[in-house]
């Protein structure tokens, strides 16, 4: 039987890393066609960096305090994600917007799960806005990555409803959900083609 080697994920993390850990379950079936290289936060106290350190991953923090500029920034953790050979980079609540020299780097391989149906809210509060604009629908797309601000091309959405009691928290914690389930859904797609 010939067996495919698995691709390698670098996951780029801020905080909670719910995403990532939905990742990292996923990955832990054996017919699920990649696995996590390294966890990588701007953010020292990111609480998925300590859940990534429990499953045995290599999790490395790199403070943009600790850096002169954004661009030494940005080569600290490119060289961290060449070494650890990721073929697919996935932002996963990762709050920094990147440059153009790093979308660029990694086009095609780099992607991103934001919480709305974009075009629709780009940026932040993405479900206070989307109560605010009447909304009947909401949900989250994964996309990759290029210089626009959650401006790349889209590769899937899911939907949720939004219900008339919604607060900013029931709506998000009803598309985190889905973020959970679409954004693996996607890295297996992307990791068998
Ligand atoms: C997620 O809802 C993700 O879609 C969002 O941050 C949250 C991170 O949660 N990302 C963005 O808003 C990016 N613009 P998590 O750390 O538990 O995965």
């Amino acid at each position: 039987m010939v067996t495919t080697p698995r691709k390698k994920l670098a996951v780029l993390i801020s905080g909670r890393g719910s995403n990532m850990e939905a990742i990292l379950a996923s990955t832990r079936n054996k017919d699920f066609p990649a696995k996590i290289a390294i966890v990588i936060s701007d953010n020292a106290d990111a609480k998925g960096l300590e859940t990534a350190i429990k499953a045995g991953i290599e999790a490395r923090k790199f403070e943009r305090k600790d850096y002169s500029d954004k661009a030494n920034h940005e080569a600290a953790i490119m060289k961290a994600i060449d070494q650890s050979g990721a073929d697919i980079i996935c932002l996963a609540g990762y709050m920094r917007i990147l440059s153009a020299d790093f979308t660029k780097a990694y086009e095609g391989r780099l992607i991103n799960i934001h919480p709305s149906l974009l075009p629709k809210f780009k940026g932040l509060d993405t479900h206070q806005r989307a109560i605010d604009a009447g909304e009947t629908e909401h949900g989250c797309t994964v996309h990759f990555v290029n210089p626009e601000m959650d401006g790349g091309e889209i590769i899937a959405q899911a939907k949720v409803p939004v219900l008339a009691d919604d607060t900013a928290d029931t709506l998000s914690a009803r598309v985190l959900i889905e973020e959970h389930k679409l954004y693996s859904s996607v890295i297996a797609d992307l990791a068998k083609a």
